[in-house]
């Protein structure tokens, strides 16, 4: 039987400036799901990359006085390089500029041209270039600038500017109907819910046309049958999902992996994904994706990062320094996805200290250690009947792969971690009760069976923490004589055979401490 199909993407990253935590941590928890899916049995394709047209790309480059192609060819490494240091399992790294992406782009265009939808006209209005966004004047905030002027900024805080040139247009006020239908009839496309609510009454307050291309800069994706034009990067960007789900690179629209399952964005860009993304589709007649995830920002310390504030940190400098499993354990694990979270230095080491130097490496550190000491490192024999001990362990691993189950279906990821250290907690319960260290000396077949049950139980929890942990969790699998092939889920219930001789065990989570 072939494998069911899943299909998920990270928003693509402007290339204007170094990648910072919030690209690391939308990385980390869509790598987080495409390996959990893998491990469930499905056939997974996972897209993630950068997107490189636009005014905002234009003027970097132009600050750094370079043609904007070496420009973005020069700022897409560290991206990259991110990417791979954080052990992101992407399939493929799509950038704007990829010649296949600009083929598709341009046949998305006609679709939406030959439906219909797109006309000439003349946009005079709001143009914030730091969002890449058109906002009615509504939507603007007044604030003061340095010198005590007063001065338009965009919802997000952002400077806006007023444009005024030729312009093409996308009936998005046609849409209004079918993006409300679709949002009530499918609850599930836009989640969390705050997020569905705001979009459907953003949505329900009316929608106007959206101005799709531009001529007083050249840097995007020519219109085709209008090369004065450059198309809108948002309409380029988001199509970006198209191109990556052809696996064969021709960029045809239809593309064998689409329609995508997961978009992973961050809150600032659900109306992208979710009013403007959908319109296209139904435009040219492609089906729409099956859930957008509006994930929260990070902060430092409860502060927004940002150049003025001095408090932008590297994040492969974080990873080097605290480790690539810390970082992506404790993201995952202290920010319940979906809402902003915070993360400091003091933060990491405790929470990581506590889970995975107390918890998950002290559960194993401790009976693999009496394993090698006192059978030689042979697994040994499971109890034949279990006692009650065993029946409450049992109890507690059913309820609580059923709620790590529950909750990664559900993208909770953080509510996941909680139930796998609440296996974690009977586990370690269950060994302290039994005291096999004591058996040593008083009764060494029961000291056996304890010894089993508890590298069962520690077997589960590294294989349910696979997708947080690929590098550790593989080394703890080894060392618990896990076969390679025995590491996805369907093989959860299938115990290591009695007789298998382990490697000798090595910590795999030392304590750190904050100086390092
Ligand atoms: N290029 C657009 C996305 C186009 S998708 C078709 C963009 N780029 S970005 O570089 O500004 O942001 C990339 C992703 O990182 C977005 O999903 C954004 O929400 C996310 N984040 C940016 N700052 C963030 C935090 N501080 N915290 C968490 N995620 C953040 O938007």
């Amino acid at each position: 039987m072939s494998k069911p199909r899943f299909y998920l993407t990270t928003a693509i990253a402007y290339p204007n400036g170094r990648p910072h935590m919030g690209h690391a941590y939308e990385a980390i928890a869509s790598d987080v799901i495409a390996r959990f899916k893998r491990l469930d049995g499905h056939e997974v394709r996972f897209l993630t990359g950068t997107d490189e047209h636009g005014l905002k790309i234009d003027q970097a480059a132009r600050a750094a006085g370079m043609a904007p192609k070496d420009y973005v060819d020069q700022m897409v490494a560290p991206f990259r390089s991110l990417d791979e240091q954080l052990g992101i399992s992407f399939d493929r790294f799509i950038r704007t500029t990829d010649a296949d992406h600009k083929a598709l782009v341009q046949a998305l265009w006609q679709r939406m041209a030959a439906n219909g939808d797109l006309y000439l006209g003349r946009y005079e209005g709001w143009y914030s270039v730091r969002d890449e966004a058109y906002y009615d004047a509504a939507e603007l905030i007044e604030a003061q600038d340095a010198a005590g002027a007063t001065v338009k900024l965009s919802p997000q805080g952002t400077p806006v500017e007023w444009t005024v040139e030729e312009s093409w247009f996308f009936r998005l006020s046609a849409y209004q109907e079918r993006l409300l239908a679709l949002f009530d009839g499918q609850p599930d496309f836009i989640q969390p819910q705050s997020r569905f609510n705001e979009m459907r009454a953003f949505v329900a307050g009316g929608l106007t046309d959206l101005s799709v291309s531009r001529t007083s800069f050249d840097w995007g994706i020519p219109v085709p049958g209008d090369e004065r034009h450059v198309m809108y990067v948002w309409l380029d960007a988001l199509a970006n999902y198209l191109t990556g789900a052809d696996g064969s690179g021709r960029g045809g629209l239809d593309g064998e992996w689409w329609p995508a399952d997961l978009h992973i964005v961050g809150k600032d860009v659900v109306r992208f994904h979710t009013v403007y993304w959908p319109a296209f589709l139904i435009s040219a007649g492609l089906s729409l994706p099956k859930t957008v995830f509006g994930h929260g920002f990070l902060l430092n310390r409860g502060e927004k990062m940002s150049k003025t504030l001095g408090n932008v940190v590297d994040p492969a400098e974080m990873a080097t320094r605290f480790g690539v499993d810390r970082l992506r354990w404790f993201l995952c694990r202290e920010v319940a996805f979906g809402d902003d979270g915070s993360y400091s230095d003091e933060a990491i080491v405790e929470r990581t200290n506590a889970d995975l130097a107390n918890g998950i490496g002290n559960l194993a550190q401790r009976s693999l250690s009496m394993v090698a000491k006192n059978l030689g490192g042979v697994m040994p024999t499971r109890a034949g009947a279990p006692g009650e001990t065993e029946v409450r362990l049992k109890e507690a691993f059913l309820a609580g792969s059923e709620a790590y189950f529950g909750a990664m279906n559900g993208l909770a990821l953080h509510k996941a971690l909680d139930a796998l250290m609440g296996m974690v907690a009977a586990a370690n319960g269950y060994f302290a009760e039994n005291a096999p260290w004591a058996l040593a000396k008083t009764d060494v077949t029961r000291m056996a069976e304890v010894l089993a049950a508890t590298l069962d139980a520690t077997r589960r929890i590294v294989i349910l923490a696979q997708p947080f942990m690929p590098a550790s969790t593989a080394q703890l699998l080894d060392q618990l004589g896990v076969a390679e092939d025995a590491r996805e889920f369907s093989g959860f219930n299938t115990a290591v055979d009695a007789g298998v001789q382990l490697p000798p065990p090595a910590g795999v989570f030392p304590r750190i401490t904050l100086e390092g």
